[in-house]
């Protein structure tokens, strides 16, 4: 467990060393604020044993009250139910996905704690700390949203701004980490155009600190502006493919 943020009785947790095997490295996040707790994006089964285990190092229990899911694939919600079923948190899922997830088998007796995330996005209220759901969609899931954290300034980006491979948990060198992230983001983003919407959006906040669910964090204000400008004119997705699919010969 790694200490993004404290101050008084604000606090952030990241987790990024629950997965295994072949599975894909995943961070799991967690802020806290005047008794509650908000987990973010909490991963798969084997992850949510293990998670299960280690949390209550960081808040007891009973306070996660809050689970956001930033879209529909299985590093985010495939223990959805679990966390339901084992907590009295309320979550929160891109309405887009809504009708989908019962089909991880969540229960009905959970089901109505789920609650759908607008489109616009939403703001919710954590231990009296309001943190911003913000839109950013095809990014790389068609309804795919981020966490904004006024208190400690730290942009949770989902999985924009992933790197897979990085040996180590903080960027240093914004330069030498691109070759962790290029092949990533040119193949699951969709398009130049979404980027930029982003990256426009982005610039707005103030960010002290940007945290994607895979791989090393930007964890000051200059790597999380090289972040906004490399992603910015980035081509990918559809910018790089031809005008035709072409069927296996
Ligand atoms: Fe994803
Ligand atoms: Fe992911």
């Amino acid at each position: 467990m790694i200490t993004l943020f404290e101050s008084g009785q604000h606090k952030s947790f990241l987790f990024n060393d629950l997965s295994m095997g072949s599975m894909v490295q995943a961070n799991q996040h967690i802020i806290v604020h005047g008794g509650e707790a908000m987990m973010l994006d909490p991963g798969g089964h084997k992850v949510h044993s293990q998670l299960f285990a280690q949390i209550a190092s960081a808040v007891p229990m009973r306070d996660l009250k809050h689970i956001f899911f930033s879209h529909q694939d299985p590093d985010i919600i495939a223990a959805a139910n679990a966390w339901l079923m084992m907590t009295d948190a309320q979550a929160y899922l891109p309405s887009l996905w809504m009708r989908f997830i019962p089909h991880f088998g969540v229960d009905e007796l959970v089901i109505s704690r789920i609650f759908p995330i607008p489109d616009e996005g939403m703001t919710i209220d954590v231990g009296g700390v309001g943190l911003k759901v913000i839109p950013a969609h095809f990014l790389h899931s068609a309804g795919n949203f981020q966490v904004y954290d006024p208190e400690s300034k730290i942009l949770y980006s989902g999985d924009l701004g992933a790197s897979l491979g990085a040996p180590y948990d903080r960027v240093e060198n914004f330069d030498e980490h691109i070759q962790y992230m290029e092949a990533f983001h040119k193949r699951y983003m969709p398009c130049g155009k979404a980027l930029k919407m982003w990256a426009a959006m982005a610039r707005e906040l103030e960010i002290e600190m940007i945290a994607p669910q895979h791989g090393a964090i930007f964890a000051t204000p200059e790597l999380a502006q090289r972040f906004i400008g490399w992603v910015e004119t980035l081509s990918c997705g559809l910018d790089l493919m031809g005008d035709r699919f072409v069927i296996p010969a």
